[in-house]
């Protein structure tokens, strides 16, 4: 627990993970941020859960502890189910227990990706893996166990302390490698830091925000165009010395994938807009903004 002054009481699972780390980071300065590791809080195992929870003080529960890996979900099938959905339910039901906020992380794979406009929270689901599949279950799971709480769905993180896509990009071009990225799959890149400060605000929010949101940056893009603007950005701030074209793959073509991917999930944020009172900036701004505070140690 990191105790620098009075605030809420704030239990983070996963937060050694990108989206984790970062909100550990942002909030340890006035919050009580209580980040328990793996070892200390197992999510293979929730039926030992709600006995570990009891103890731990906390008020607010932020749950970003996930296999996230879609092909690994899809190799360790029932793994995936006691991580990804039964232990969100277990920790929905403690949140309850003693009346504590709960904001549930989850997916843009929720969706199947087979259509050609922005999804909103009230579009229908169809997952097409077993992380999306889990991820789904845990959503329901959660708002059955915890009516309060808010499941926010999130896509394509950057920014934070963790090296991510943006990072693994410039790294192949500053090492002279063709960039290549695929370019017929959409969704919202959407930077961690810009996260950390909408929760701060929505958890501030009476009567408690609830249900789903999805919690993304504005405008959409393929992972071509969201590589190509980082090796852009990353050119015209001086981070690398020859300009980059990068290379777009079908997603067809790629057999690298084990689990299937959604080809269009890009997310609506009109629900985000009305909470927040003004437009998410863009996720172009916002890596712009990332790239250039990370300038000394890429
Ligand atoms: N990254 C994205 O682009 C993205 C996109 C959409 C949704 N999301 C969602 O956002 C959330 C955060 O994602 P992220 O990218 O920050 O995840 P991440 O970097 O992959 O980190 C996952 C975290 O979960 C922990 N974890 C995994 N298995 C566990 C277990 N059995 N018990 C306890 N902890 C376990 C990991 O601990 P260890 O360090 O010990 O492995 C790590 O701290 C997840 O719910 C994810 O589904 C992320």
């Amino acid at each position: 627990m990191v105790r620098m002054n009075d605030g809420r009481k704030i239990l983070i699972t996963g937060a050694s993970g990108r989206l984790g780390s970062t909100l550990r980071q942002a909030y340890a300065v006035r919050h009580l941020v209580l980040s328990p590791t793996r070892q200390e809080l197992d999510l293979s195992r929730p039926e030992k859960l709600a006995e570990i929870l009891r103890p731990m003080d906390f008020d607010l529960c932020i749950h970003c502890a996930a296999i996230t890996s879609p092909d690994v979900c899809e190799r360790e099938p029932e793994l995936a189910e006691r991580v990804n959905a039964q232990s969100p339910a277990v920790i929905a039901s403690e949140c309850q227990r003693r009346g504590a906020r709960l904001i549930h992380l989850s997916t843009d794979y929720v969706f199947g990706g087979e259509g050609d406009t922005p999804l909103s929270e009230s579009d229908a689901t169809a997952p097409v893996s077993t992380y999306g599949r889990t991820k789904l279950t845990a959503e329901s799971a959660v708002l059955q166990a915890c009516p309060s709480a808010l499941v926010a769905r999130v896509s394509w993180l950057f920014g934070g302390a963790q090296a991510c896509f943006p990072e693994q990009m410039l790294a192949q071009a500053r090492a002279g490698r063709e960039v290549e990225a695929i370019g017929d799959k959409w969704s919202v890149p959407t930077c961690m830091d810009d996260i950390a400060v909408w929760l701060e605000l929505l958890w501030q929010q009476e009567p408690a925000v609830h249900g789903l949101l999805h919690l993304c940056n504005s405008g959409l893009a393929t992972w071509q165009t969201f590589a190509q603007a980082a090796l852009d950005i990353a050119y015209k701030k001086g981070l690398l010395e020859q300009p980059a074209t990068v290379k777009g793959n079908r997603l067809e073509a790629f057999t690298g994938f084990l689990a299937k991917r959604p080809r269009y999930t890009p997310m609506a944020n009109q629900k985000l807009v009305s909470l927040l009172g003004e437009s998410p900036r863009s996720w172009q701004d916002a890596l712009s903004a990332h790239l250039g505070r990370s300038a000394l140690r890429l």
